[in-house]
């Protein structure tokens, strides 16, 4: 006997390679928060009223996996329209931040905020997208960059799982930019990270994996591969933001230490490429921060396709590059911009979102064993959730078997 059983429904299980992997009248079975059944109703094994203790019927709407954002900076202090405001009238990004904005003001206020304030600015960020069905969110830390604050955001990050339905993985991002009192010893700050920031961290159990910024206004390749180095000795998969703003080789850095992603890549070359086909590194694109930066090169995802290299897609929320707090808008940007399809798109926050964080396993995809995390949808095909833009059709969130938003 099942836990729950769901009927009235068609299905993108997003289980295959490529299409959406559609049940037409289907059907999904739980038990013990895993899906213990799926396929179409009229295969089902035996009369419906005896198969499980709770029926619940979809009333004729779609269901997906459950969302996945594997890419964001949710947790931070204040906020940055100054500098918005200063790009519209022509400033750029690197320049602001080679002026001392971007990631150093946030990290300032960062600093200067309050656990529970970072806490509560955080879950009001997390809202519209646990309300769009996300169920998983990676959030990085990197807004500290000294040892306390590090922790802090941190710990902020696994205090996000406990008062909301999500499940949080963390990301230890210290090698995000050079704090202050580092300024021009790049390399002595990275020993810094290395050597004290990552074991403290590590120590009170709060990185599930590792990133850094490689970048001519962040760091070097070498300063990454020391980062990389300091996270294998802990046995943490790793992560890069890489080719964001120039071919500065990262991916393929990135896909040599075996990372689980790289992440951006506008600037990605057909080396970088393959190296990424080779090591089964994820393609994360983030079309908030292209859009929020005015940016024109476009990651070359017709080379990623061909090379058959996973792509995923994320919010990258954050103050700076990426004030973005909807994953359906991120899927619409995704297509509009980058020319990804709508199939596309929903893999890139399911199935190969949870390959980016090494869990794809056990989530992302609708199949037999994995989490019973899905999402009902009151659409009519499964390419309007990135067809339209400010507009949430998410009927229910079932998380672990259970639904969450109508009982
Ligand atoms: O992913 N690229 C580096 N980090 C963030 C931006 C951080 C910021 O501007 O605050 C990003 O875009
Ligand atoms: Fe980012």
């Amino acid at each position: 006997m099942w836990d729950a059983l769901w009927t009235d429904i068609d299905i993108a299980t997003c289980a295959t390679a490529d299409g959406y992997g559609r049940i037409d009248d289907g059907a999904i079975a739980v038990k013990d928060g895993q899906i213990a059944w799926i396929g179409p109703r009229s295969a089902l094994p035996g009369p419906e009223e005896g198969l499980a203790a709770v029926r619940y019927s979809g009333e004729r709407n779609w269901v997906t996996p459950a969302l996945i954002d594997c890419h964001t900076h949710l947790v931070y202090g204040g906020q940055r329209a100054g500098e918005f405001e200063k790009r519209l009238a022509g400033a750029s990004y690197a320049e602001i931040s080679r002026a001392g904005g971007g990631i150093r003001a946030t990290v300032a206020a960062t600093r200067a905020a309050s656990e529970a304030d970072l806490l509560r600015s955080a879950l009001r960020r997390l809202a519209p997208l646990v309300a769009e069905g996300v169920t998983v969110i990676e959030i990085k830390s990197g807004y500290g960059l000294d040892l306390d604050t590090e922790l802090k955001m941190l710990r902020v990050a696994r205090a996000i799982e406990r008062e909301a339905p999500v499940e949080v993985i963390t990301t230890f991002l210290g090698a995000h930019a050079v704090p202050p009192e580092f300024d021009g010893d790049a390399d002595d700050y990275i020993d810094f990270v290395c050597d004290e920031v990552l074991p403290g961290a590590v120590e009170q159990g709060l990185v599930d994996q590792v990133d850094a910024f490689c970048e001519t206004i962040a760091f070097s390749p070498e300063q990454v591969a020391r980062v990389f180095e300091a996270a294998r000795l802990f046995n943490l998969p790793v992560k890069l933001h890489a080719e964001q703003l120039s071919d500065y080789g990262g991916a393929e850095l990135a896909a040599e230490a075996g990372a689980l992603s790289a992440d951006h890549l506008e600037y990605l070359s057909p080396v970088g490429v393959r190296a990424m086909a080779r090591a089964g590194t994820v393609a994360v694109l983030l079309p908030g921060a292209f859009f929020t930066l005015n940016e024109t090169r476009r990651p070359p995802v017709d080379r990623l396709r061909e090379a058959g290299v996973p792509i995923a897609l994320a919010t990258d929320s954050n103050p700076g590059s990426s004030p973005v707090t909807s994953l359906l808008t991120a899927m619409n940007m995704g297509c509009v911009l980058f020319g990804l399809t709508p199939q596309e798109a929903l893999a890139g926050v399911t199935r190969n979102a949870a390959r980016a964080l090494g869990i794809g396993d056990r989530r992302g995809t609708l199949e037999v064993g994995k989490a019973a995390d899905f999402v009902i949808w009151d659409i009519e095909e499964p390419a309007e959730l990135a067809y339209r833009i400010g507009f949430n059709p998410c009927v229910d969130v079932i998380r672990a078997g259970v639904p969450t938003l109508v009982a």
